[in-house]
C-alpha cells in the first residue's frame, strides 16, 4: 500500500546532497544599520563604487569619489567621525586645497608609516574622460590631498581593478630606507573597452613623507609581477588583498567576462592569486554569482579567521539562480583562501535601537564600499567585536544608496547553526552602536546556489594558473536546492492540512483492510462494520483535507524575494518540495485508490458476478427491485431540445462539482455498501432518463447510507445504456 512513498523518500534524500562548508569557524555576526544614527551637515549623496578608508587615530572614515546617481564620477571627499557619528567635510590648509580628479572604481589602502605618512592612498579609477592610472594620497592629519610622484612605468589606465593592501601588513623598515615603505597590489580591471586579464598584476611601492610642510614628497614606483597571462579579465568584480602568514594574496570574486558587466552575466568563479608564490587557485563556486559585491578580510582575533574573506552584498540574477533567499537575508559568504571552502552564513539582523523591530538586513546592492577593522568601529567596549563598515552602492532596482551598515563580528567562535556562545545573553537581540551581541546567532546555509535554467552555469573558464587549480564547480546545476524552500512560502493552512491528511489517511487504509477481514467472520460482523465505517469516515476526511492542503499550496504560495529581477512566470512547482508533494498526492490519492479499484474490478470479473461484493443483507445488484419504482419517480424528460441542452449543461457542471468532491470521499467501487447503490443507479441510468443524468435527482432522497454513494453517482454519467455494470465499474476506476 505504501510503496509509492519510497521513491519520494529517495528523491527528497538525493535533493539534499550538497557541496558547501557547514562547519567553517565563524564569529557571531550581526548587521547593524548605522544610517539613522548619523548626523552632520556634510553627508555624502548616494554613491556607487566610491573609495573608503579608515584612520583609527582621528576616528575618521573617508569616502572619496564614486559614481553619482546620474552615473558621473565624483571628486568630493566626505569624512565620518565614528566618535561623534557626524559627517563633515575635510578642512585642508588654505594652500593645500583641491581634490584629485573625479573617479569611481579606484583601488585604495592605508599608508601608515610611522611619523612619515599618515594617509590614505587611491590609485586609478574611471575618470570623467576615461580610465586613470594616477596615484593620490589623503593626509588624515591635515585633511588635504597630494599627488604621489611616480617614477618609472605605470600600469595602463583602468578601473574596477582588484587590489589595495592588507591593513595587517607592516611597513618595510630598513636602515637603507629614508622612510618606511608600504606596498600595494593591483590586478585586472577594465580599460574602457576591454577587460584586462587578472594575471596583469602590479606592485606599487610607496615611500617618502607627507605633511603640510612636505606636501609633495611621497614617491612611488610600480613593477609588474610576472604572472602568466592565462587568467580572464572581468568587469564588475570585487577584490581584497589578504595577508596570510607572510604571503600576500589578491582575491577576486564575481563580475563578468564580458565588457558590460551586470548581474545577468555575473560569474561565480573566484580567484586567489598568491603574489609571493606567483600562482593562482580557483576555489569551487558556491554562492550565487554576484555583480560587484563587497569584499573584506575577516579581522577578528583568532587563528581560524586569519585566512577568511567576507563577501557581502552585490546583486545576482534571481531569474537564473536560486540562492535560497540568502542575499535578501543579509547572507555573509566566507571564503577560506587556505582551503578554498565557502561557507554561506545567515547572520542576525538589526532589531532597531529599541530592539523591538523585525530584524533588518541591507538590501542586495552592487558597488558598495567596505572596510573591516579588528575592533568595534562604533560604540563602547571596542574589543568586544570586530566591525566591517559598508557604504553606498546601487540596489537591484537601480537606486543609488548612501546607507551605512556595520557587519559586527563578536569575539567568539561558532561552528554550528543556532549555537549559543558567551555573549548570547538572554537571547534578546540588541541594536544600535552598542549592540552587545545578546541574542546573536548564525545559520549555516546547507546548499550552494543552484542554476534555475540549464543555460546558466557558473560560466567558469578554466583557470590555468602556475599552481594546480582546486576542483571547480562541483555543484549540481539541476538538483533542486533544499534551501529553495526558504525562497518560497505557503500558508499555515497548507503546512497543517497536508500532514494531517496523510496522518488520517494511513490509519483509514489499515482500518479498511481490517474491516474486510472482520466482515468475513460471521461471528463478529459488528466489529468489521465499525472498522469499515471508521475507515470510510477517515478516508473521506483525509481526502477532503488533502485536497484542501494541495489547493492551499497553489493559492497561498509566495516568494520571499524583494529582488525585482525574478522572472515571475509561475511560483508553482519550482521547488523539490512542491514537486515531491504533488507526486505524493497523485500517488496516494489517485494511484493507490485506482489500483485498489482495478484489483477489485478484476476480482469481480473473476467471480463472474457480485456475490463477493454484495452486502451482508444479500441484496444483489442484478435483482434490485427498487429500480422500476425509481424509474416511475423520474421527472418527465425535457420537452424540447433547448431545455434538454440546458439541463444537460447544468447536470454536467453539477457532476463536475460532485466529481471534485468525490476525490475527497474515499469512495471507491470496493466500498461494499456503495457497490450496491451504484448498481441501482446504473440500472436507473441505463433504462431511464433520456439525458442519462436526471437519475441524480431521483435517487437523492433514498441515498442515506454513505457519503461515498455521492461520488459513485457522480461517475454514473459515464455509464452508457446497455453497458454491463462490471465494465462500468472498471471504467470508473480507470478514470480516477
Ligand atoms: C618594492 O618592494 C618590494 C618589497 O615589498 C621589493 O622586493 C621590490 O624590489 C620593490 N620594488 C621596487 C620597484 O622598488
Ligand atoms: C621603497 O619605495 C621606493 C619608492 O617607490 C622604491 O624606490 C624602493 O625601491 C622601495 N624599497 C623597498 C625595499 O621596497
Ligand atoms: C548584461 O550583460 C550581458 C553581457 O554583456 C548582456 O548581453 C545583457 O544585455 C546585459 N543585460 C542588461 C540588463 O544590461
Ligand atoms: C576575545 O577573544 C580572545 C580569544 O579568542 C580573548 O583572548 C580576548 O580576551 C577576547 N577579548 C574580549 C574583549 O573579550
Amino acid at each position: 500500500m505504501l510503496w509509492p512513498l519510497f521513491p519520494i523518500v529517495i528523491y527528497i534524500h538525493a535533493a539534499f546532497s550538497q557541496e558547501i562548508s557547514t562547519n567553517t569557524p565563524v564569529p557571531p555576526l550581526q548587521w547593524i544599520n548605522l544610517t539613522p544614527l548619523l548626523g552632520g551637515s556634510a553627508a555624502p549623496p548616494p554613491l556607487k563604487d566610491a573609495s573608503i578608508g579608515y584612520d583609527d587615530t582621528s576616528r575618521n572614515v573617508i569616502i572619496f569619489g564614486g559614481e553619482s546617481s546620474q552615473g558621473f564620477p565624483q571628486s568630493s571627499t566626505y569624512l565620518l567621525n565614528l566618535d561623534t557619528l557626524t559627517w563633515h567635510s575635510p578642512s585642508p590648509p588654505t594652500q593645500l586645497q583641491g581634490d584629485p580628479p573625479a573617479r569611481a572604481g579606484a583601488i585604495s589602502g592605508i599608508d601608515f608609516a610611522a611619523s612619515y605618512r599618515h594617509s590614505y592612498l587611491v590609485a586609478g579609477g574611471r575618470g570623467t574622460s576615461g580610465p586613470l592610472n594616477d596615484v593620490w594620497e589623503f593626509d588624515y592629519n591635515n585633511e588635504f590631498w597630494s599627488q604621489v610622484q611616480i617614477t618609472g612605468s605605470s600600469p595602463s589606465p583602468r578601473y574596477g581593478a582588484v587590489g589595495g593592501m592588507d591593513f595587517r601588513t607592516p611597513p618595510i623598515q630598513s636602515i637603507s630606507l629614508a622612510s618606511p615603505n608600504n606596498t600595494y597590489y593591483l590586478a585586472g580591471g577594465f580599460d574602457g573597452k576591454n577587460a584586462i586579464s587578472l594575471s596583469d598584476v602590479w606592485r606599487l611601492n610607496i615611500s617618502g613623507t607627507l605633511s603640510s610642510n612636505n606636501a609633495r614628497d611621497v614617491i612611488g614606483s610600480w613593477e609588474k609581477i610576472p604572472f602568466d597571462d592565462s587568467l580572464p579579465g572581468r568587469t564588475g568584480m570585487s577584490g581584497a588583498v589578504v595577508l596570510t602568514g607572510s604571503q600576500q594574496h589578491i582575491v577576486s570574486v564575481g563580475g563578468c567576462h564580458s565588457s558590460n558587466g551586470n548581474a545577468s552575466c555575473a560569474d561565480g568563479t573566484s580567484y586567489v592569486l598568491n603574489i609571493d608564490a606567483i600562482g593562482d587557485n580557483s576555489p569551487p563556486t558556491c554562492p550565487a554569482p554576484r555583480s560587484d559585491p563587497a569584499l573584506a578580510a575577516n579581522r577578528s582575533p583568532g587563528s581560524s579567521f586569519g585566512s577568511q574573506v567576507y563577501m557581502v552584498l552585490g546583486t545576482y540574477d534571481s531569474s537564473l539562480w536560486d540562492d535560497g533567499n540568502g542575499l535578501n537575508r543579509g547572507e555573509v559568504d566566507i571564503l577560506d583562501i587556505g582551503t578554498g571552502a565557502w561557507a554561506r552564513i545567515l547572520p542576525s539582523g538589526d532589531p532597531g535601537q529599541q530592539g523591538n523591530d523585525k530584524p533588518a538586513f541591507p538590501t542586495p546592492r552592487e558597488g558598495a564600499a567596505a572596510i573591516s577593522f579588528p575592533q568595534k568601529l562604533v560604540g563602547s567596549n571596542r574589543n568586544q567585536a570586530a566591525d566591517m563598515l559598508v557604504f553606498g552602492g546601487r540596489d537591484a532596482s537601480g537606486r543609488y544608496l548612501s546607507e551605512v551598515w556595520i557587519l559586527r563580528a563578536y569575539n567568539a567562535t561558532l561552528t554550528q547553526s543556532n549555537q549559543h556562545w558567551g555573549g548570547f545573553g538572554n537571547g534578546q537581540l540588541t541594536g544600535g552602536t552598542d549592540a552587545t551581541g545578546a541574542g546573536v546567532t548564525i545559520q549555516y546555509m546547507t546548499a550552494c546556489a543552484t542554476a534555475l535554467k540549464s543555460g546558466s552555469t557558473s560560466g567558469s573558464p578554466t583557470a590555468t594558473g602556475t599552481s594546480p587549480s582546486q576542483p571547480t564547480n562541483t555543484n549540481g546545476n539541476d538538483t533542486p536546492s533544499p534551501v529553495a524552500s526558504d525562497l518560497y512560502d505557503t500558508s499555515v493552512i497548507h503546512k497543517a492540512l497536508a500532514p494531517v491528511s496523510i496522518a488520517i489517511l494511513l490509519p483509514a487504509i489499515v482500518l479498511f483492510r481490517l474491516s474486510s477481514f472482520s466482515l468475513s467472520q460471521p461471528d463478529a460482523p459488528g466489529l468489521g462494520l465499525s472498522f469499515f465505517f471508521a475507515s470510510i469516515v477517515g478516508g473521506i476526511a483525509a481526502f477532503g483535507i488533502g485536497i484542501g492542503g494541495l489547493a492551499s499550496a497553489f493559492t497561498s504560495i509566495t516568494l520571499n524575494s524583494s529582488i525585482a529581477k525574478r522572472a515571475s512566470s509561475s511560483l508553482n512547482l519550482q521547488t523539490g518540495h512542491g514537486r515531491a508533494g504533488l507526486a505524493l498526492f497523485v500517488a496516494l490519492y489517485g494511484v493507490v485508490p485506482a489500483l485498489v479499484a482495478i484489483s477489485l474490478c478484476i476480482k469481480v470479473r473473476r467471480n463472474g458476478g457480485v456475490s463477493s461484493l454484495s452486502l451482508s443483507n444479500g441484496r444483489s445488484r442484478f435483482n434490485s427491485s427498487e429500480a422500476p419504482e425509481k424509474r416511475m419517480d423520474s421527472p418527465a424528460p425535457p420537452t424540447n431540445a433547448a431545455s434538454e441542452e440546458t439541463s444537460a449543461a447544468d447536470d454536467r457542471s453539477q457532476s463536475r462539482e460532485r466529481r471534485a468532491r468525490s476525490w475527497s470521499s474515499f469512495g471507491w467501487p470496493g466500498g461494499r455498501h456503495s457497490a450496491g447503490h451504484m448498481s441501482e443507479e446504473s440500472v436507473q441510468d441505463a433504462a431511464g432518463s433520456p439525458s442519462g443524468r436526471s437519475f441524480e435527482v431521483t435517487n437523492r432522497p433514498q441515498r442515506t447510507r454513505h457519503a461515498s454513494v455521492h461520488s459513485l453517482a457522480a461517475f454514473a454519467e459515464y455509464n452508457r445504456p446497455g453497458q454491463n455494470r462490471n465494465s462500468f465499474t472498471c471504467r470508473f476506476s480507470m478514470m480516477q
